[in-house]
């Protein structure tokens, strides 16, 4: 793909066929982690830096966007700066273009860094790449390994879940998505429902592990073939833990129930369009990908002749790599300085 540069507008050709090394310098603020990464050639890391702002969020029990993007504003430069010491790069001279993260997302947020990267883009004469965040968590499947399309990919993050064909690096498209409730969001209500801190899917996923996963059995909701819908669920645990005094709820044993429910549904459905598409490699992505349950039943396909992956647990949660990936890649990009932020999937 073409891309021109701000000031003095010479063509820069960013492309995977390309002989020359390409460097993108990528920021992602979308959310609630003030992330910075610097990757060559789409896969390798030569830095990738992230300030997380969990714990401030977590004694309100969820990300306040205001308090979000005010923290962004403080940690986008020292960010910033490490990526670059870490990378052991010459920002002038060794980036071949900055790339940001458009939206979905908090706008007050996302305005943080998409500013921050088109303000390297004007200073320094590189071009600047919009990504769609969504994009972004796809393409966390290229780093560090030599991951390839066609795949079949199971996008499971905190705000969205979407089954997709990746028919090339620059072909994703959405085969169906959630009706209602996200995945990662269903696990943060379930795991509020069973008394875990903020956010719940990792302390559910541990907590998991100590259940006997057959005890409670969820129905699953009848949807059409590729989308989703979690809110059904959601009030069959409800209504399981009705059932209890608090004192004796049976946690580990809802959560594991919820989890191997939830893991089949995954796996179902990606499964159903790796059959209808032909193609026999399956991915995972976003934050949810890191759960054991899921990914163990997806790697379980190993055995039945899929090729299958999942990023790397520090890729499937809110980075700026996967951004620098999904430019390098030509996932769904925009390249006019121009751009605004978006909150929404339109
Ligand atoms: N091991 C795990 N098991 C289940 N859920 C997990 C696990 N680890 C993280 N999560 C969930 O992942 C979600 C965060 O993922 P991610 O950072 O991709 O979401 P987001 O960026 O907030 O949402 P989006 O990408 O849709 O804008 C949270 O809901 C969190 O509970
Ligand atoms: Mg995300």
């Amino acid at each position: 793909m073409k891309y021109q540069t701000p000031i003095t507008n010479q063509i820069i050709e960013i492309s995977p066929d390309s002989k020359e090394d390409q460097i993108i310098f990528a920021v992602e603020t979308s959310c609630d982690e003030t992330a910075a990464a610097v990757i060559r050639n789409g896969r390798e890391i030569l830095s990738n830096v992230v300030a997380s702002q969990i714990d401030t969020h977590k004694k309100y029990g969820g990300v306040v966007p205001e308090v979000a993007a005010r923290m962004h504003l403080e940690s986008i430069v020292p960010v910033i700066e490490e990526a670059t010491e870490k990378a052991g790069i010459d920002i002038k001279k060794d980036v071949t273009a900055f790339a940001a993260t458009v939206g979905p997302g908090l706008v007050g947020a996302l305005l943080v860094g998409l500013n921050a990267a088109k303000t390297l883009s004007l200073v320094h004469d590189k071009p600047f790449i919009g990504i769609n965040h969504l994009n972004a968590h796809v393409c966390a499947n290229y780093l560090e390994s030599d991951f390839e399309p066609p795949f079949i990919c199971m996008l499971v993050s905190g705000g969205h879940t979407q089954l997709i064909k990746v028919a090339s690096y620059a072909e994703q498209t959405i085969l169906g998505e959630t009706l209602d409730d996200a995945v990662g969001e269903a696990y943060d209500k379930v795991a509020r429902l069973l008394g875990l801190p903020y956010p719940g899917g990792p302390y559910l996923d541990k907590l998991a592990h100590e259940g006997d996963k057959k005890r409670f059995q969820f129905t699953k909701a009848k949807v059409s073939e590729y989308d989703f819908s979690f809110s059904g669920l959601k009030s069959a645990v409800l209504r399981v833990c009705q059932q209890f005094s608090p004192e004796d709820l049976p946690k580990a044993d809802i959560a594991a129930s919820f989890q191997k429910t939830v893991s089949e549904i995954l796996l179902g459905k990606t499964l159903l369009a790796a059959e209808n598409f032909g193609i026999k490699k399956i991915a995972l992505a976003g934050g949810v990908a890191a759960n054991s349950e899921i990914r163990r039943k997806f790697f379980e396909q190993e055995n039945k002749g899929y090729e299958v992956h999942a990023p790397e647990f520090k890729f499937c949660t809110d980075n700026a790599s996967m951004v620098a990936s999904a430019a390098y890649f030509q996932s769904n990009t925009m390249q006019n300085l121009d751009v605004e932020v978006f909150s929404r999937v339109k």
